[in-house]
């Protein structure tokens, strides 16, 4: 029988090749964001097995409404839920903007949680199902001139976690994909060097392999994933230094203007 995913975030980046992947291998996918045109797109290339459901992640009823919608045309619930739409903005503590911040938060943690909220007491109902979020290396240690991108991506790896264990005696697996760097639209905007920069296509193949053997974590590329895990092991004063000229790259203006 055919399975059904659902991702989010998937008009372009990640998400969209994560779901022209899991299509090929012969999954029904959902497809969420709220760019309808470019999500059509995305159908278009990946085929019949798919819907494009327009959703904002910020809105609780939105999600509920497009996981409800997309239940119906693609016949059934979901057997995998991938949490994957996010944002990132530039942050200085000097410029601090709490609307910056308050956008991130709301995306890359709420819009999971929400997600959550939408499919999972069904998961648990049926005693199956996956959940996937796409958190991020950056969320292991903070990172200077993201520290808000970086506090979300450790809160949905805590929040993962935790449900992971909490999930796991019903059946339903919990994994957290923590990517390094991604040429997608959300690091061509980046102006420094990005280590281990990885094809997106090949990132939706690695993360693709690690959700269909149940992973509960899929990091990668391995040999950044390595380094960011060591630095977990640094004093803080070693961190620090190491990571002082970090702090002093320019970023760009605040996104949202007060
Ligand atoms: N690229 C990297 O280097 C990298 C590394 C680690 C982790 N990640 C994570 O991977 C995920 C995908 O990022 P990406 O690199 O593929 O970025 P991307 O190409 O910019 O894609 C982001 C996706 O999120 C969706 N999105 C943003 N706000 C939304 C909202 N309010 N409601 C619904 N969808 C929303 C966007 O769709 P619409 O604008 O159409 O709504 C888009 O489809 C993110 O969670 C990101 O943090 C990326």
């Amino acid at each position: 029988m055919t399975k059904r995913a659902l991702i989010t975030g998937a008009s372009s980046g990640i998400g969209a090749a994560l779901a022209k992947v899991l299509a090929r291998r012969g999954w029904s996918v959902a497809l969420l964001a709220r760019r309808v045109d470019l999500l059509n797109e995305v159908v278009r290339d990946v085929g019949a097995a798919a819907g494009a459901f327009p959703c904002d992640v910020t809105d609780l009823s939105s999600v509920r409404d497009a996981v409800r919608n997309a239940e119906s045309a693609l016949g059934g619930p979901f057997d995998l839920a991938i949490a994957n739409a996010g944002i990132s903005v530039p942050t200085h503590s000097t410029k601090f903007n709490i609307d910056d911040a308050e956008s991130m938060v709301r995306v890359n943690v709420l819009g999971m949680m929400y997600l959550f909220d939408a499919v999972v007491p069904g998961m648990v109902e049926r005693r199956s199902g996956q959940f996937v979020g796409v958190a991020s290396l950056a969320g292991l240690r903070g990172l200077p001139t993201s520290s808000v991108y970086s506090a979300t991506k450790a809160a949905m790896q805590a929040f993962l976690e935790s449900s992971r264990g909490e999930l796991a005696p019903y059946g339903v697996r919990v994994t957290t994909v923590n990517p390094g760097f991604i040429a997608t639209p959300m690091t061509e905007k980046n102006r420094f060097k990005m280590p281990f920069l990885m094809n997106v296509d090949k990132a939706a193949l690695i993360i693709a392999d690690g959700i269909e053997r149940g992973a509960r974590v899929v990091e990668f590329p391995r040999l950044m994933s390595a380094l960011v895990r060591l630095t977990r092991f640094l004093p803080a004063v070693v961190y620090d230094f190491a990571t002082a000229p970090y702090g002093r790259r320019k970023i760009d203006p605040p996104k949202v203007k007060r």
